[in-house]
């Protein structure tokens, strides 16, 4: 008998080696960035790591809105977001319906130009405004205010709603980039779900930010040197706060001028910061939504995973004031922390949106921060968040908590949270 040996391929000659080689090779090198290893974790379920400080205490409510809500705000102005520009005013240009309902018949809409002017230089910035209505609702209806991501005719997709002049940026169209967009950010990220709002009585609101101050390091940094000449650098607001002014003046343009009973403020993200700063500096907005706000927004600096001061400052020098760069290092010291900023807002309904694998916002954080507000509320004779773990959705809670699985972007059960919150607090 012959046995004939068949002699095996020494491993580094195997295509299946080099194959396993390079995966691990990638696996490393994905690894080793810190921003993947963020991506790939996910948030507690229970409050980990330290309470929010300082501990707020606060015994007197005179003393809380004649004394501390000031020191605080001169904090916040100083140290992050620079100055709230008082000597701004809102001019509506024009306002016309257009012809028909929209949205399954369930809707009006109304379109209007407006122009920001600062009253102390005369400069101007104007942007587009869309207002839609519930067909056969009440006169006065809250209304909910929402900055966007996506010019106004992508959040509002119907003929008529113009696009804004100069802007190029699009997230409409079959394209390739806008799939992606939708993929990861959440089919709701461009445009909400319009016809459930309406159904549910709420009014809808949308502007696009950018038009005022460009999304840009540079281009948005020129703007707000120019339009803010009359700032000390030291002093001049970053884009989170010009943003804020105008969710400000919107909200009350919206309220005295147009009739609406009351005043939601709502924003993902950059913009869930922007409705949390509008809200703390201008008491008559009469309630906040802000989803995944994280750094410099709901959640905690001090004790921070996720995005730090750093990150941020790097990647968004337009939109702080000028001395948060400062923290960069040592963001420890910064004299405030943002349940304060929550506390400013108090005892005004609000709302923080999470998602269990968006770290990088630190929907932990959040949660301590809005723990920590709860004897402010407490002033107020109420009882703030009554949540004890981050998945305790309690829609009639002064700070509720609402927290999903997945990652950034806002999808489809974000919504019916965000309304059911709405219900519970205007109803
Ligand atoms: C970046 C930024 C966040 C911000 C987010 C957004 O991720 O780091 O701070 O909230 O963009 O606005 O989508």
């Amino acid at each position: 008998m012959t046995t004939s040996k068949v002699k095996s391929k020494p491993i580094w000659r195997r295509k299946r080696s080099w194959f396993l080689l390079l995966l691990i090779a990638v696996y490393g090198l994905l690894l080793s960035n810190r921003g993947t290893r963020i991506l790939m974790q996910t948030a507690a379920n229970h409050p980990k790591s330290q309470a929010a400080t300082p501990v707020l205490s606060p015994t007197d409510l005179s003393d809380w809105e004649n004394i501390q809500t000031k020191k605080l705000k001169e904090l916040f102005q100083t140290h992050i977001y620079g100055d709230f520009p008082l000597e701004m005013t809102l001019r509506a240009e024009e306002m016309s319906r257009l012809p028909g309902t929209y949205f399954d018949n369930s809707a009006t809409v109304d379109i209007a130009n407006l122009t920001l002017i600062n009253t102390e230089n005369e400069k101007t910035r104007s942007f587009g405004l869309v207002i839609i209505r519930p067909i056969e609702s009440e006169a006065r209806i809250p209304i909910i205010v929402s900055q966007n991501f996506c010019p106004n005719h992508n959040v509002v997709p119907i003929n008529g709603v113009p696009k804004p002049q100069n802007i190029t940026f699009d997230c409409s169209g079959d394209g390739m980039m806008s799939n992606v967009f939708l993929y990861f950010f959440g089919r709701h990220i461009t445009t909400p779900p319009i016809k459930d709002i309406m159904q549910r009585g709420y009014a809808f609101a949308a502007v696009y930010p950018t038009e005022f101050v460009p999304d840009s390091a540079q281009a948005g940094q020129l703007i707000l040197n120019d339009y803010f000449d009359n700032f000390e650098v030291s002093e001049r607001p970053g884009a989170l706060m010009a943003w804020a002014a105008q969710f400000s003046l919107l909200s009350d343009y919206l309220e005295t001028k147009l009739g609406f009973s009351k005043s939601i403020v709502y924003g993902h993200s950059r913009f869930g910061k922007t409705a949390l700063i509008a809200a703390a500096f201008n008491p008559e907005i009469d309630g906040v939504i802000a989803h995944q706000s994280g750094t410099g927004g709901a959640s905690l600096s001090r004790d921070k995973p996720g995005e730090t001061v750093s990150d941020i400052t790097n990647g968004y020098p337009h939109w702080f004031g000028n001395r948060y760069q400062n923290y960069a290092l040592s963001q420890k010291e910064l004299p405030v922390d943002q349940h304060q900023l929550l506390a400013l807002i108090a005892p005004r309904p609000i709302l923080l949106g999470n998602a269990r694998r968006d770290v990088w916002s630190d929907p932990n954080g959040g949660f301590r921060a809005a723990q920590g507000v709860n004897p402010v509320y407490q002033l107020y004779g109420n009882s703030g968040l009554t949540a004890k773990k981050l998945s305790d959705f309690n829609p009639e809670d002064k700070i509720s908590f609402w927290i999903r699985p997945g990652t950034h972007g806002v999808v489809k059960e974000d919504w019916p949270a965000f309304l059911d919150f709405l219900d519970a607090q205007l109803k």
